[in-house]
């Protein structure tokens, strides 16, 4: 048995803002058409009934009674958007409320599901590193133990993006400010990855100042910059270079980390930092990218008041440039 349809809370909130649209557009023209008629009447009544007030000519009746039928109107028509306004700002909230349940559900859904998968990832990669150390495994045995570590590794990976998303959103996710070098960090970093760019055939040259002074929560300075460095080494064509520099100027430490890789277009640049966008979903899937890591980097460089820019020119490769702030004193 297929399961009933979700009812459609989108196409019910469409139809309940067209309706509150057209609501308000109603009563504002016809309060107003009311007003104008009422204040018209009065007055063409009182011209008919020549009763004009005490020595005034008619013209000097007309004047008057046009300088008060402005006022009024004025003054009932501010009152009228104004009473609009509040009741549209009540129905909008209560229409998008289903939405927003909705919304928070979902994410709920993500943060208990990533926090329940953490202990099973966690358990299996306990029992495949230690059969790995049984000798009694043949080698063909010990090669697919070594293929679950590593989709168990990047599982992980996910999952704990999933989770960082997740108290980002729940205003959570702590971030602390500690001085730290960032230069060593992008050395370090670059030493980390080694395995993956000799894997890639890729050279990496890191250059620029030796000390990099800032100020920062150094572990999410390291995801950001493992991230983006494993995204120049994924991007980057066999036998190419990656070039990671290291520049402090003007209150401001940075790391930049150039490929030759195939680019990205204009479009395609302005979402990259978009949560769960990939330029290439089959490519991006096929290494194991969730398309997180540049979203939540950048969210924690910007916190720390610092940022994360890119540059990109088809056929010619990519720029990251990683700025954080140097300490003051
Ligand atoms: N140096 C680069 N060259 C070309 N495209 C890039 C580069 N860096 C990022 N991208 C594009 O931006 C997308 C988003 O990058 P991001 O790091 O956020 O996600 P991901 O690498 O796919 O997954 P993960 O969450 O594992 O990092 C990538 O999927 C890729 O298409
Ligand atoms: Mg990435």
């Amino acid at each position: 048995m297929t399961e009933p349809a979700a009812p459609d809370v989108f196409a019910r909130a469409r139809f309940r803002l067209a309706l509150l649209f057209a609501g308000i557009v109603v009563i504002l023209v016809v309060a107003s058409s009311v007003i104008t008629y009422l204040n018209v009447r009065s007055d063409l009544q009182t011209a008919a009934r020549g009763a004009f007030g005490s020595g005034e000519t008619e013209q000097e009746f007309v004047t008057r009674s046009l300088g008060a039928f402005r006022w009024r109107l004025l003054f009932v028509d501010g009152a009228v958007i104004l009473a609009v306004g509040i009741g549209g700002l009540l129905f909008a909230r209560s229409t998008l409320r289903p939405i927003r349940d909705n919304v928070a559900a979902q994410k709920r859904f993500v943060a208990d599901a990533s926090h329940e998968l953490r202990t099973p990832l966690a358990i299996m990669k306990t029992d495949f590193q230690v059969a790995l150390r049984d000798p009694r495994f043949a080698e063909e045995a010990r090669l697919v133990l070594l293929s679950g570590l590593e989709e168990v590794d990047r599982m992980t990976g996910m999952v704990e993006d999933l989770l960082t998303l997740s108290r980002i959103d729940a205003h959570q996710e702590p971030l602390v400010a500690e001085r730290f070098d960032l230069a060593a960090l992008a050395r370090q970093t670059t030493q980390k990855l080694a395995g993956l760019a000799a894997a890639r055939d890729v050279r990496v040259q890191a250059g620029g100042a030796d000390l990099a002074p800032a100020v920062g929560d150094e572990r999410h300075t390291q995801r950001a910059l493992a991230n983006v460095l494993k995204n120049a080494l994924e991007h980057s064509p066999p036998g190419g270079t990656v070039e990671v520099e290291s520049v402090v100027a003007g209150g401001v430490s940075s790391v930049t980390v150039k490929d030759h890789g195939e680019g990205i277009t204009p479009g395609e640049l302005e979402h990259i930092f978009d949560r769960f966008y990939r330029v290439d979903p089959a490519r991006s899937q096929e290494r194991g990218g969730s398309g997180l890591g540049l979203a939540i980097a950048r969210w924690a460089l910007r916190r720390m008041g610092g940022d994360l820019v890119a540059e990109s020119t088809v056929g010619s490769g990519t720029r990251m440039t990683l700025t954080l702030p140097t300490p003051r004193s």
